[in-house]
């Protein structure tokens, strides 16, 4: 599963892409809004940020079909490649998502919360599918089983299209999409932290620290010892 980046703030994605292997970064008009750039400013700046090699996921925002083609053609010059224009899964959004895989533009499906949605997406030709996790949960629904059944869509009918896992709030969520098969799973700064956070590796750092020889033997602006 690879792992990307659920927000727009740059210093906290500068950092991040240097402490963890990050795939990419995901965009919607909330967390963008959450920022104090002017969204072309801003969505030009995560590139540079991030770089040629990483994805960057953003949401289009019109309704109409023609329009969010014209809306996905725009941000993709405006956010470079790899782009995938992010789309919800209406109706009108399948009917764009079609045009929008004639003309080659990358493409995420997004706000999907159901199997159905995926496959349809799916067979529209959307290159990921983001199904909402813990919104599903928030709602008695089972956000992890939509994501599994997706995954084993997918695969039953030998569809490319991927799993882009969305919306999570607890570490539990992102490992059980992981066992699950996503392909991908986006997560905000804080949790993506906690994905590595556990207090016995701290205790186990803290106790190696204390009986080992330290960090200066090795460091490089020590001289090596002399071979005996
Ligand atoms: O990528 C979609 C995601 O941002 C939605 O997350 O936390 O608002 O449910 P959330």
């Amino acid at each position: 599963m690879l792992y990307l980046l659920d927000t727009a703030n740059r210093e906290e994605i500068a950092v991040l892409i240097e402490q963890f292997p990050i795939a990419g970064v995901t965009t919607n008009p909330t967390i963008l809004a959450r920022e104090s750039e002017p969204f072309e400013e801003l969505v030009r700046g995560i590139r540079a940020t991030i770089g040629p090699e990483r994805m960057l996921h953003v949401q289009t925002s019109c309704e109409d079909p023609t329009r969010i083609v014209e809306e996905a053609l725009a941000l993709r010059d405006l956010a470079g490649p790899p782009f995938f224009a992010k789309v919800p899964v209406t109706a009108l959004g399948i009917q764009a998502i079609m045009r929008l895989k004639k003309q080659g533009v990358g493409v995420t499906a997004t706000s999907v919360f159901t199997q159905q949605q995926a496959l349809i997406a799916a067979r529209a030709g959307a290159d990921f599918v983001a199904p909402y996790v813990n919104r599903l949960d928030n709602i008695a629904s089972n956000g992890v089983a939509v994501v599994n059944d997706i995954v084993h869509l997918f695969r039953l009918y030998g569809l490319s299209t991927r799993v882009l896992a969305a919306s999570f709030k607890n570490v539990e969520q992102v490992h059980e999409v992981s066992m699950a098969g996503a392909h991908c799973a986006t997560v905000a700064p804080e949790l993506l932290k906690l994905l590595l956070y556990h207090p016995l590796t701290d205790m186990s750092v803290a106790e190696f620290k204390k009986d080992g020889p330290g960090c200066p033997r090795w460091s490089s602006d020590v001289e090596p010892e002399p071979p005996a």
